[in-house]
């Protein structure tokens, strides 16, 4: 029991109440991990079985689990490593780190924390990059399977330009990216991503087997890095001199298309934003690593409103993002439009946490929604969680000003209670 809030569709601006439904005395009932009911407390207690226990978080606010669509688990502990731009940053502190997940025990043991911190911050689903061992792929699934998480993850594929701990080769990266959807794609609620990790980092022989597994795995996710900085965009066109640009690359080895997503997407000509929209391809919008690495400004009005739009989504990028709250990520992204003579209203921001990124994962069927049948995925919060938020919190009296307040001054503290399939997941942290 408690306020409920979801999205049915994304809204066209800040007075658009029919993109939402929120109930100020609601409740949802979830059997079995699934949401059964949702609806104002009086309709939904009168469905409800006999004996059935209730949860009253009143007077806070439920919303269906946050997702983040792009994250590096290898990454925890790069996150505020000083580099002046994306290559350095990659050379200097992120290959060396990834390169201890070749020990288990070593990529077990950050699983574990990631997880942990995922449900501290109210997120339920991940998209995430393993690192290029499959025992890193291992070790997050097996964690994912035994917290019962939605999470879409690969392993990574890479074989030049990264020192010799972190290669793979094309044969290598086939076999290992089959072994791991052979053991863990639907295992759960657990999805497989196809993971080339950038045009820099595979071989025109990689790529090849790269769109062998997505030509045999049509189904599953692709996800990659795309023009995130001008000296990657450079060196992505030396090696591939053949290409018409960046995006050319992936479309040439068939990595575009609904189910795939691409990180960052900064510096898009309009034709490469054409060949995005055609094809459906998702820009992942990551505000805290873009502004963090000194990339530049997602241009998320120009990618959404243009004649042909590009669909988009909203992520964190640790460890090259700098919070693991998705709060924080929209507010970065707030400030990031700001900067454009731009507006992000706070509906739209909750949207794209939500709802938002489910379907650009092409899983609202499941999550990012409080519709009965979906997992019952929920993030508590409470927009009084600090001195500072309480006394803000005296004067708000709407709801756009209230998802505003905990977009802007919130944090893993704003998170009450994270459910995962039904069962209370942050209160429960220091036993699981
Ligand atoms: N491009 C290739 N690999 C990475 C990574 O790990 N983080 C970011 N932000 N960009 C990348
Ligand atoms: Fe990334």
């Amino acid at each position: 029991r408690g306020r409920t809030l979801s999205f049915n569709r994304a809204p066209e601006s800040i007075n658009d109440s029919a993109a939402y439904a929120y109930e100020s005395d609601g409740a949802l009932l979830v059997e079995n991990g699934v949401i059964k009911a949702c609806g104002p407390y009086a309709t939904v207690n009168t469905a409800a079985p006999e004996g059935v226990e209730e949860i009253d978080h009143r007077p806070h606010l439920i919303v269906p689990g946050f997702i983040d669509t792009h994250l590096h688990f290898p990454q925890m502990q790069v996150m505020a490593s000083y580099a002046a731009n994306l290559l350095e940053w990659l050379n200097t502190y992120t290959f060396p780190e990834e390169c201890r997940f070749v020990e288990t025990a070593h990529a077990e043991r950050i699983a574990r924390h990631f997880f942990d911190e995922m449900v501290r911050h109210g997120t339920t689903t991940a998209t995430a990059y393993c690192s290029v061992h499959k025992a890193s792929v291992d070790a997050f699934f097996a964690e994912s399977l035994r917290r019962g998480t939605c999470m879409v993850a690969g392993k990574v594929m890479m074989d030049r330009n990264a020192p010799q701990g972190l290669l793979d080769t094309p044969e290598m990266s086939y076999d290992e990216t089959r072994a791991v959807i052979a053991d863990w794609h639907g295992r759960g609620r657990n999805h497989v991503a196809i993971t080339p990790r950038f045009a820099i980092t595979s071989t025109p022989e990689q790529m090849e087997a790269a769109k062998s597994l997505v030509r045999e795995f049509p189904d599953l996710h692709v996800q990659t890095h795309l023009s995130e900085n001008r000296d990657e965009i450079a060196f992505t066109c030396e090696l591939y001199p053949e290409a018409k640009d960046y995006t050319d690359v992936y479309a040439r080895y068939g990595l575009l298309g609904r189910k795939s997503l691409f990180g960052h997407c900064i510096h898009l000509s309009e034709r490469e934003a054409d060949a995005m929209s055609e094809t459906g391809s998702v820009a992942v919008f990551c505000p805290t690593s873009n502004l963090f690495l000194g990339s530049g400004l997602f241009p998320l009005h120009d990618l959404t409103r243009r004649a042909k739009p590009v669909r988009v989504a909203v992520a964190s990028d640790i460890g090259g993002g700098t919070s693991y709250s998705m709060l924080k990520t929209l507010d970065e992204a707030y400030k990031v439009v700001q900067l454009q003579g731009e507006r992000l209203n706070p509906f739209d921001s909750f949207y794209m946490m939500t709802r938002g990124n489910a379907e650009a994962l092409s899983l609202e069927n499941r999550i990012g929604t409080l519709e009965p049948g979906s997992d019952a995925d929920l993030t508590v919060l409470d927009m009084a969680a600090t001195p500072a938020m309480a006394l803000r919190a005296e004067v708000v009296n709407s709801l756009a000003d209230e998802l505003f307040l905990l977009q802007t001054m919130g944090d893993d503290r704003s998170i009450v209670e994270t459910y995962v399939a039904g069962k209370p997941a942050k209160s429960t942290l220091d036993i699981a």
